[in-house]
């Protein structure tokens, strides 16, 4: 075939040739290689299909498929040229594939168009990182479940405010976050049904004169739906986005316990102990063990959240259907999706290996009277009203740190003086464990809640 035009696929009309600097400006081939994968899976599947409508003979199927196969292995092993004149991954693969079989690879961009080929290599990626992501999930929930039976004799302040609050189960504390990791692997679970549906057969935006059959080509590549409008489903981002957010979702989970564990690793503090190898000097300062690990966590949930805000900004009062500015949406995917599956997967040996330093949280469990609010609910209990319970501990409270005492050692008179309700069975009530031992609504930290809990996350996660 004679060429008129540029030395590109879509030269044909061209009289000029491409300036060097917009051509290194808009290449995507850098990043989006990463799909290459994807894109050859993708236009195998959709060869097949063209293959099962008599757009292509079963022969040439065959030979395509079998080029394109090498071509991975080529790409796998290192071997392939990559070039910025060729733009995209789409370009590069179909090019080689030319190069190697002819006309007969002229035929595979039959009825697609890159708006729909970028659109589902994209989706299949996603696909499979969500997959990868809830398999880093379970693993930090079993290194958090996986502490439960050694650690659920050990009380901790819990706190609100960053103020002593009410003291809880260790335990307790390790399922909260399980709890909100399995709220993550929930929502990208929900976030995979919209990814999985089939946009290739949109072709540019219109749709195709041309016999083809999107539900064979949704069959071969696993997808559970077919995309009904190819406008819509062309310039179609809402999965990225949604993903993205899921993203930060997790990483807004692991600052919040990264932060929280740098506090906890702290001399002031001296409840846990992290592992040396998650640790790094200084330079300067000989003595210092700094928590390099949960500080980068907390760090680089910042550019997770920044790539979303990119994604929103990118996608803002973008008109259907697919427009070039679409081609950033990709990067900061990649880039959120790495450093939450890096973080997670630093997470949790981090989670199983911290030893909690059982002697400094005992010494202090019976400071900053975390058993004031169980006293006032034996009150209650005995029928005294919330509000002038309520009054009569906090005055309680206010003798005792005026005496720098706990509740539980203050003179029998003056607790016996608080309230005529009050008398020597209060002192099962007192004291941390004793609050705790007394919970039993649903969901709190009651033991035998905690062990109903953690039973019910050990059969989850197959931890037996
Ligand atoms: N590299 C492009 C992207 O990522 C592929 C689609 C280009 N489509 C086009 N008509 N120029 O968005």
């Amino acid at each position: 075939m004679k060429k008129n035009g540029l030395d590109k696929a879509w030269g044909g009309v061209f009289t000029e040739s491409t300036d060097k600097g917009m051509e290194n400006f808009s290449e995507s081939i850098s990043f989006d290689k990463r799909l290459y994968h994807q894109d050859i899976h993708g236009s195998i599947a959709h060869a097949r299909m063209l293959s099962e409508t008599g757009l292509l003979t079963s022969e040439e199927f065959q030979l395509i498929r079998k080029e394109l196969l090498a071509i991975e292995k080529k790409i796998e092993k290192g071997k392939f040229p990559w070039s910025v004149s060729l733009e995209d991954i789409h370009m590069h693969v179909e090019k080689a594939l030319i190069e190697k079989i002819g006309d007969v690879g002229r035929k595979l961009h039959t009825a697609r168009s890159r708006n729909d080929q970028v659109s589902t290599d994209f989706r299949l990626w996603v696909r499979d990182s969500i997959d990868l992501l809830d398999r880093s999930l379970i693993a930090l929930q079993k290194a958090f479940v996986g502490r439960c039976d050694a650690d659920f004799d050990i009380v901790i302040p819990g706190y609100t405010h960053t103020r002593r609050a009410q003291p809880v189960l260790a335990a307790h504390y390790w399922l909260a976050y399980t709890e909100k990791f399995e709220r993550d692997r929930q929502r990208l679970a929900d976030c995979r049904k919209r990814v999985n549906q089939l946009s290739l057969g949109a072709a540019a935006c219109a749709g195709t004169s041309l016999p083809i059959d999107r539900t064979k080509t949704a069959e071969y590549l696993d997808f559970e739906g077919i995309a009904a409008n190819s406008l819509d489903i062309s310039s179609d981002r809402d999965f990225a986005l949604e993903f993205a957010f899921d993203l930060s979702q997790i990483a807004l989970h692991l600052s919040g316990w990264a932060e929280e564990w740098i506090w906890w690793s702290t001399e002031e503090f001296r409840f846990l102990d992290l592992p040396q190898a998650f640790c790094t000097g200084s330079s300067i300062m000989p003595q210092k063990v700094n928590p390099d690990v949960l500080e980068l966590i907390r760090g680089k949930t910042a550019r997770t959240i920044g790539n979303l805000q990119a994604l929103m900004v990118l996608t803002k009062g973008l008109p259907l259907a697919y427009n070039r500015d679409l081609q950033e949406d990709k990067e900061p995917v990649f880039d959120s999706f790495d450093t939450v599956l890096a973080s997670l997967d630093l997470a949790a040996p981090l989670v199983a290996q911290t030893a909690v330093n059982r002697k400094a949280v005992a010494e202090r469990l019976n400071r900053g009277y975390l058993d004031a609010t169980s006293l006032m609910e034996y009150l209650i209990r005995k029928g005294v009203p919330q509000r002038t319970a309520h009054g009569i501990v906090g005055h309680l409270v206010r003798t005792a740190i005026d005496a720098d005492l706990p509740l539980a050692d203050l003179p029998w008179k003056t607790l016996k003086s608080a309230a005529k309700e009050i008398d020597k069975s209060v002192y099962q009530f007192l004291g941390a464990e004793n609050a705790v031992k007394a919970m039993r609504s649903f969901g709190s930290t009651a033991p035998d809640q905690v062990r109903a809990q953690i039973d019910g996350w050990k059969k989850r996660l197959s931890l037996h």
